[in-house]
């Protein structure tokens, strides 16, 4: 069952939303080789505790952690843990928030220092399909159209692999709604957008196959050919005319910028 939000409703979502924006922008500050993810994931439950939310994925379905972070080849639902991280790694940070009421969800992958040039182009990849995506998130489109045109740009325009085993999804109440929003599919295909309709869009991408495997720990999904892969997500009302983005990367990308420890030094 698919749930629309009304004005208000829409408005306390984007507050659920920017707070997860803002966690991640805290931990785009912090984020340095030699942290552990299990640094990163206390950052993140003390900076959304203090703000006075409580973080979605704790407890989910057993899941042991607040936040999900995904190293290298591991695509999404890393648990953080002792794994140290090094120059060249990148880092998929996956945060969600409950406050008044209502979930928000977002992600974005972080280079930690040298990153190779193919695999900062398929992070700038991941970011441009999501906002591909996010460009079709209007009233009167069909989820389709949404997962088409992710697909598209990903893997036609630019060669790469986009997971199939792992969705957007409804947002809300819940942290999983209806409808499954999937990162590829047929154009016109699947349910109809309204207004008030609020979605996390998140493609996955790999730079090499498609393909994914479960670890042992019955979370971590991680690529079969053990290349990297790419996760960006934003919480999104569907509007007329023109999709309305409730998490922001603003200010991410400028603490990114910032952050020196981030820098090549190329
Ligand atoms: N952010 C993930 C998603 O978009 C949720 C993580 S699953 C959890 O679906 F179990 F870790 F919560
Ligand atoms: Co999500």
């Amino acid at each position: 069952m698919i749930h629309y939000k009304n004005r208000e409703e829409i408005e306390l979502m984007r507050k659920s939303a920017l707070l997860v924006s803002a966690t991640l922008e805290e931990v785009a500050k912090t984020l340095k080789p030699g942290m552990t993810t299990l640094d990163v994931d206390r950052l993140a439950d003390q900076f959304i505790r203090d703000n006075g939310a409580v973080p979605s994925f704790k407890d989910y379905r057993g899941y042991p952690k607040s936040t999900c972070i995904s190293v290298n080849d591991e695509v999404v639902h890393g648990i953080p843990n002792a794994y140290v991280l090094q120059d060249g790694d990148i880092v998929s940070v996956d945060v969600g928030v409950y406050l008044n009421g209502f979930h928000g969800d977002s992600a974005y992958t972080f280079a930690i220092g040298n990153v190779k040039a193919e695999v900062l182009q398929l992070m700038a990849a991941t970011k441009s399909a999501l906002y591909r995506g996010i460009e079709k998130a209007v009233a009167g489109n069909r989820v389709g159209d949404i997962a088409f045109a992710i697909q598209e740009y990903a893997e036609k325009e630019r060669g790469y692999g986009v997971v199939r085993e792992l969705v957007g999804h409804g947002v809300g109440k819940h942290l999983h709604e209806d409808p499954q929003v999937p990162n590829y599919g047929k154009r016109g295909s699947g349910p109809i957008l309204k207004e008030g309709l609020v979605i996390a869009i998140e493609p996955m991408v790999n730079l090499g196959s498609k393909d994914v495997a479960y670890m042992d720990d019955g979370w971590t999904v991680a690529t079969r050919d053990e290349q990297p892969s790419v996760h960006y997500e934003h919480t999104v009302a569907v509007m007329k005319g023109k999709a309305d983005v409730l998490s922001s990367f603003a200010g991410i990308e400028r603490a990114e910028k910032e952050n020196t420890a981030l820098n090549s030094s190329y």
